[in-house]
């Protein structure tokens, strides 16, 4: 798939520039084809753009420079093939057709409470997999939910602090998994829900997002359903004079629910005091789905052969747009931020999106954007720092990750001294003003490598080596021939006094 790239003028947030600089040059000792100079860029945040001059005794590119980037693995023999009996088959060797034949069930919904998995089958089976810290799948029970099986329609599954929950149209069931078993109970007062929602808990409170019919929030008492407060078409019309409303996604970070309405754009909600945010607005219409991470928004648009990408940050009561990109032929289906990346879920193919770049800023080879291939994923979770457990529609895969920053290593075949200059732009330095996040750096660093040629070449090495041991016998022969002579002379000596001796004896 391919990443157009829009040369509309997107970005209006004026940069303001850092300068950053060392205080002087730094000093690098090497030793010509043996030792190597590395470091890496952290402190640099995302580098836009990067040169490299050289001034040396020689026109040698003695320095290899390389991006950040996003290293996405699957680790190996964690896949789980729940719903086949091809286990152990490699998923990502299947076409598409294969996967679709084979697999007539499909899991439909995921939740994920620390290390336990959730998976939810159309037909209400549940798979329960417990992973360990390294991490290996540890437990894996399968149980059945009694469900009404009434047109299996927007199924979903959800976690709270200690219970499980299931929704659906028809009905909304609370379950547990204890010592293998499932335990389930029906909560009452649940209406009938027509059309396409969204439902999620958040410290007992549950949202139902719901197109047209705004966002409700609902608390469980003795297993029933009482609604404590409703957003609907009249508050949204009231606060923002919108006279159409259909929401269709939404997105949770800190204090706020950010609800993502495809007749206008996004609104929020302070999930604490439960009040509307009058003043915050998103205006971007025809977008249906939304993802929040650190303030960094992405929305996407959908259109009938390519979806538009909107990357954006959250300042004060709006956003600030840094991209927009055209993706074509996909539809994306859902969105999880990494730091500095982005994977765009989508069937079958996954883009892997790199963010706070700005088009006009940014080395072009960084902004066409890798892709890499996958099948079917519904979705995708961070497990810890380094692993991430992908959710595909018939098992799940460990998927190791690992977000690497810039780098750049230096190596000189020749002898010489060359002072090279690094100038980069990028999103983060030290002396950055960090309260404005459109504040980037431009940096110069210097340094200057003080490159000596080996003593001696390895051929010039064996010839020493040789030498030395010839001196060290020749050393060894001549301290044994001056012990030699020594014992020689005085073994002499002894022989005289001795006879000296005997003689002296003979004359009394
Ligand atoms: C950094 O950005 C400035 C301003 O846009 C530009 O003039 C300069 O060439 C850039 N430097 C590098 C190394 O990209
Ligand atoms: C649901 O499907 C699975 C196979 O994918 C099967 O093992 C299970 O028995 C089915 N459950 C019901 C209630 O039909
Ligand atoms: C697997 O689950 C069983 C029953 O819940 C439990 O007794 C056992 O300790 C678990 N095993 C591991 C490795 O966690
Ligand atoms: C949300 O509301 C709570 C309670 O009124 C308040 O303490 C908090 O500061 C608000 N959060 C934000 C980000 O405005
Ligand atoms: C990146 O840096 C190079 C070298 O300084 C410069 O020629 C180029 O214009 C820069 N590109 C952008 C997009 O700033
Ligand atoms: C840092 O950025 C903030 C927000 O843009 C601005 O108000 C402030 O004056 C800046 N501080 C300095 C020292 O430039």
């Amino acid at each position: 798939m391919f990443i157009l790239t829009q040369f509309l003028l997107v970005f209006s947030q004026e940069i303001t520039w850092t300068n950053y600089s060392f205080a002087f040059p730094q000093f690098i000792p090497l030793i010509a084809d043996k030792t190597v100079f590395s470091r890496t860029f952290e402190d640099f945040g995302q580098i836009l753009n990067i040169s490299i001059e050289y001034n040396g005794d020689y026109e040698e590119s003695i320095c290899n420079f390389e991006y950040q980037s996003i290293v996405f693995r699957k680790h190996p023999e964690t896949l789980i093939a729940l719903i086949n009996d091809m286990q152990y088959v490699d998923i990502d060797n299947l076409k598409t057709e294969d996967i679709e034949q084979g697999f007539s069930e499909e899991i439909i919904s995921y939740t994920i409470k620390n290390r336990d998995v959730i998976l939810l089958e159309k037909n209400g089976t549940i798979y329960h997999l417990q992973y360990n810290v390294v991490p290996k799948l540890a437990n894996y029970t399968t149980h059945q939910l009694q469900i009404i099986q009434d047109g299996y329609e927007n199924q979903i599954v959800l976690a709270d602090n200690d219970s499980y929950y299931y929704v659906d149209q028809h009905q909304l069931i609370q379950f547990t998994i204890k010592n293998d078993t499932l335990e389930q109970f029906k909560i009452l007062n649940w209406k009938k829900v027509n059309g396409h929602f969204k439902f999620f808990v958040r410290e007992q409170l549950f949202y139902l997002i719901n197109g047209n019919q705004g966002l409700t929030v609902y608390k469980v008492l003795n297993n029933v359903l009482i609604k404590i407060n409703e957003y609907d078409i009249e508050i949204f019309s009231k606060s923002f004079s919108n006279t159409k409303l259909n929401l269709v996604d939404y997105a949770l970070e800190d204090d706020f629910l950010y609800l993502l309405d495809q007749e206008n754009g996004v609104y929020r909600l302070n999930v604490t005091s439960m009040n509307l945010d009058r003043k915050f607005f998103i205006a971007q219409k025809g977008c249906k789905v939304i993802s929040v991470r650190n303030k960094q928004i992405i929305l996407i648009q959908q259109n009938q052969l390519f979806s538009e990408v909107y990357e954006g940050r959250i300042i004060d009561d709006g956003w600030v747009i840094i991209r927009m990109r055209t993706i074509s032929k996909l539809i994306i289906r859902n969105i999880y931020q990494f730091n500095n990346f982005a994977l765009l879920i989508s069937n079958p193919t996954n883009n892997v999106y790199q963010k706070s770049l700005i088009d006009s800023l940014t080395d072009p080879s960084l902004i066409k954007g890798d892709n890499f291939y996958q099948m079917e994923l519904l979705g995708v979770s961070e497990l810890d720092e380094n692993f991430v457990i992908g959710i595909y529609r018939y098992g799940v895969a460990i998927y190791f990750k690992q977000e690497r920053s810039a780098q750049i290593t230096c190596q000189a075949r020749l002898s010489q001294q060359n002072r090279v200059t690094i100038r980069l732009n990028s999103t983060n330095c030290l002396n950055k003003n960090q309260s404005d996040a459109f504040n980037y750096c431009q940096s110069r660093l210097d340094y200057v490598f003080d490159i000596h040629g080996v003593l001696m070449s390895s051929q010039q090495e064996d010839l020493y080596i040789y030498l030395c041991v010839v001196a060290f016998s020749i050393v060894v022969g001549l301290f044994l021939a001056i012990f030699f002579i020594i014992r020689r002379y005085q073994m002499k000596k002894e022989m005289i006094y001795n006879l000296r001796k005997s003689r002296r004896s003979l004359s009394y």
